[in-house]
């Protein structure tokens, strides 16, 4: 079926005339010259050009303050994608950066551990209903993959069934379709299952006896059905296998303690990345003390894993999720944000197009294309036109308490021109005239 949207007044003209046209060319240059010394340029898949494509898009970016960011031909934008929802107070918040600089005088890592470890493993199980004990390491893959290596110790099986996106260890990514170098005995031994489909869990744990973990993503694009995550919960303890909730994001976003707080459903470990020190390296991997005991025999250790600027940045995040308002804030921002858009898309009259999904701290851009324009050549040229006008923004909305009422008219304005741009464009069919990259490809799918 063809889409076809209503011409008629088109409203939002005056968002159209642009200042000017923003150029990327530092940006461009450098890629160069990162290219010849750093495969994709970028240490991040979802930092690099596969995500952005050039010529449309900023590839790096100078320096960041709240929720703005100025790449390095000086563009300024609001930023969505919050350093892929690490952020979550904002780019540079004054409290954590002053207790970083006092710990810099003391000193970053030493020849024993501080006492910061254990001020911070403290917090956390306060904050975090499964929390009884914690290890530290530095990114959400170190804290899956201890989770992943402990359930197998203490259950003394090997295979794994998982759910979502776990970072980019042989055990997970050998499931994905981006699974080059994974050897196939290791791949072997993990078994996917879809969200929101617990025959599909129940399947698997049926027919394999050898499961020592589920882990998952206790939500990402929609919410659990009724029952979902207690069904997991239920399944998992009649078979004798640990559930592991990968809290890497939704850890001190979707409440202080977790999705599993927030839906009221107690894992038996718990992982957390991200959030936990708003953008500085650190991730956490908790839960019940008999199976994190297992942590004195089991290999877990790191020189930087207790590396103190991190935990200091921590501490500061952990006292502000304590003594104030941090996730209410930031569910306040998400909503209004949703509403906002939700507003754009009905009167551009794009609901065939676009649809918002998700917890409002960190919500999804789900596309649907037309027979002439499939969904990746409508998201390119949304965020040719985003890029262009200003919001820096992926597939999500990571807000972060700095999104103000000003940033959050301004992604409302910005919105409701491109989605015309887009509604227009389909209606004139032309669109293909417009968009001045070869859209982005369909990349392997985690969620
Ligand atoms: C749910 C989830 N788990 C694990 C990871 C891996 O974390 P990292 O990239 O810090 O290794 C990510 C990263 O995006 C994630 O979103």
């Amino acid at each position: 079926m063809r889409f076809r949207v209503t011409l008629g007044m088109w409203p939002f003209e005056r968002f159209k005339s642009r200042q000017h046209m923003r150029e990327f060319t530092k940006s461009e240059a450098h890629l160069i010259r990162a290219e010849h010394t750093i495969p994709l340029g970028s240490q991040t898949f979802s930092k690099s050009r596969t995500q952005y494509p050039v010529g449309i898009s900023p590839l790096y970016i100078e320096k960041a303050k709240g929720c703005e960011v100025w790449d390095v031909d000086s563009n300024k934008y609001i930023d969505l994608v919050s350093s892929l929802a690490s952020v979550t107070l904002g780019y540079g918040d004054l409290r954590v950066n002053r207790a970083v600089r006092k710990q810099l005088k003391k000193g970053v890592t030493f020849s024993l551990p501080g006492i910061l470890e254990a001020e911070v493993a403290e917090m956390i199980c306060h904050l975090v209903p499964s929390a009884e004990m914690v290890r530290f390491g530095k990114n959400g893959t170190d804290a899956t993959t201890a989770a992943v290596r402990l359930a197998r110790a203490y259950t003394g099986k090997d295979r794994i069934v998982v759910c979502g996106y776990h970072g980019w260890q042989d055990w997970y990514i050998g499931s994905t379709t981006r699974n080059k170098g994974v050897p196939s005995v290791t791949a072997e031994l993990t078994e996917v299952f879809k969200y929101n489909d617990l025959e599909s869990l129940k399947k698997i744990l049926s027919e394999r006896k050898d499961v020592a973990c589920v882990v998952m993503e206790p939500m990402n694009v929609n919410l659990p059905n009724q029952g979902f995550l207690e069904g997991v919960r239920e399944l998992t303890k009649a078979h004798g296998v640990i559930l592991i909730f990968d809290e890497t994001i939704t850890g001190f976003r979707f409440s202080e303690g977790g999705a599993q707080e927030l839906f009221n459903v107690i894992p038996d470990l718990s992982t957390f990345g991200k959030g936990i020190a708003n953008g500085f390296p650190l991730s956490a991997v908790t839960g019940r003390r008999d199976i994190m005991m297992e942590m004195e025999e089991i290999f877990f250790s790191g020189t930087f894993g207790g590396e103190l600027l991190s935990l200091a940045a921590a501490k500061s995040v952990l006292e502000l999720h304590t003594n104030h308002e941090i996730v209410p804030r930031l569910r306040r921002i998400g909503n209004d944000l949703q509403e906002r858009v939700n507003l754009a898309i009905s009167q551009t009259h794009t609901k065939q197009l676009l649809s918002l999904s998700g917890d409002p701290t960190w919500m999804f851009l789900n596309w649907n294309g037309t027979e002439d324009y499939p969904p990746e050549f409508l998201r390119t040229y949304f965020m040719q036109e985003m890029f262009q006008q200003g919001v820096l923004l992926l597939g999500t909305h990571n807000v972060t308490l700095a999104h103000s009422q000003k940033h959050l008219n301004k992604i409302e304005e910005i919105y409701l021109a491109t989605l015309e741009s887009i509604s227009k464009g389909i209606a004139q069919n032309n669109l293909k005239s417009k968009i001045r990259v070869t859209p982005l490809k369909p990349l392997f799918k985690v969620r």
